[in-house]
């Protein structure tokens, strides 16, 4: 079964935009294995919008430009997988993708056909020029059963921004993964305003069909399709620990080319991934809301985290008080909790667990309740 854990892999939007060809998807892949990503649990390789040619072949199928792709999709997609590593593409449920190339508004069943024979394991499903008086929740239906038709595994992504109460119905039509943000732009207030918006609608995301905040901006530094002044080192690390606290898709969207070693110890970071692969895929409680929000959260197994996020431009002092989520002195039991960055442990209470958390940043603490 897919989706039973946030997907993982890269995506060409965030750094390369339309100025995509088979090269930088294959550098990618060859990145992934090389720098350690694959075994840190990336797998999907992801070719966004502008791969094909402004029109359909006069056979009805989209062509992908010959000029970006001169080996085709099939060999690009062998090569892929003879990494160990998975294959996604990108359509539309309109008549155009966002950037105006053929949509799969009408021709679900032959695009679906079309991927399955080169090979795809993944699709990301847009949400431009869809017909106005056309209902997306049966487009978005019509495409899942169109791949499933083909018999090949196929993960569905889909991509409506959130729009149209996406999250009453997108696990219904089958998606995996549904966008339900607008989209990431790299600077601090982008990734936190994201975030901050999917508190309530998290409780839609789970196993089977998760939220998905968008592509990450990690490592980005103002390079690439979404800049927008960039983040600073801790910006990206409270990024990157959001969206593994919320349990959503980590989609890496920097150029792992030129990645530098702190972006990439932060993506493999094991703490973090292993809270957002939580097998039982819980979302947070927010015991404090506002700009200095905590979460916590409960783990399989009978483990727990609590995170402090600081979004203001001073250094705070937050607090989680245990009798908040419902633990008491009386109870004869503590929360044993660890920093997951530090790895110190914050020993046995039932009183209250403090950070001291710096402008933009966060601290995560994990463990489990035990007799005092
Ligand atoms: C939309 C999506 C983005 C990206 C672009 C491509 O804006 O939300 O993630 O796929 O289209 O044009």
């Amino acid at each position: 079964m897919l989706s039973q854990r946030p997907p993982m892999g890269w995506n060409s939007w965030n750094t390369f935009g339309e100025d995509i060809n088979e090269q930088t998807v294959r550098a990618a892949a060859d990145a992934i294995v090389e720098k350690g990503l694959k075994d840190a649990g990336y797998e999907y390789v992801v070719i966004d919008d502008c791969w094909s040619l402004p029109e359909r072949g006069k056979d009805g199928r989209i062509v992908p430009n010959p000029e970006k792709f001169p080996s085709g999709m099939k060999a690009l997609a062998d090569y892929i997988h003879s990494k160990g590593l998975k294959f996604g593409m990108y359509s539309d449920v309109g008549t155009r993708t966002c950037a105006r190339f053929p949509g799969s508004f009408d021709h679900e069943f032959i695009d679906a056909e079309t991927f399955a024979e080169w090979g795809v394991d993944f699709l990301k499903y847009d949400y431009g020029y869809k017909p106005k008086l056309a209902n997306g929740k049966s487009l978005y239906n019509r495409m899942s059963m169109a791949l499933k038709a083909t018999g090949r595994e196929i993960l569905f992504s889909a991509c409506n921004w959130g729009c149209d109460e996406s999250e009453k119905w997108m696990r219904s039509v089958g998606a995996h993964m549904y966008r339900s943000t607008g989209d990431i732009y790299d600077c601090f207030t982008s990734f936190k305003d994201i975030a901050m918006s999917q508190v309530e609608k998290l409780a839609y995301s789970g196993p089977g069909c998760f939220n998905d905040m968008d592509m990450l901006i990690c490592g980005m530094r103002d390079k690439g399709n979404v800049a927008r002044g960039g983040c600073t080192d801790t910006e990206y690390r409270t990024h990157f620990a959001l969206w593994c606290f919320f349990q959503v898709p980590l989609m890496i969207g920097c150029d792992l080319t030129a990645v530098d070693e702190g972006t990439l110890a932060l993506l493999k970071n094991k703490e973090l991934i292993a809270i957002d692969q939580d097998p039982e895929g819980r979302p947070p409680i927010m015991v404090t809301d506002g700009e200095k929000p905590v979460f916590f959260k409960h783990l399989a197994n009978g483990e727990y985290a609590v995170a402090f996020f600081n979004f203001t431009d001073e250094q705070s002092f937050q607090e989680l008080e245990c009798f908040d989520v419902g633990l008491t002195e009386a109870s004869g039991y503590g929360f044993e909790f660890y920093d997951v960055f530090t790895g110190e442990s914050k020993g046995v209470r039932a009183d209250y667990f403090t950070a001291l958390v710096p402008a933009h940043d966060c601290r995560i603490y994990r463990g489990k309740l035990v007799k005092r």
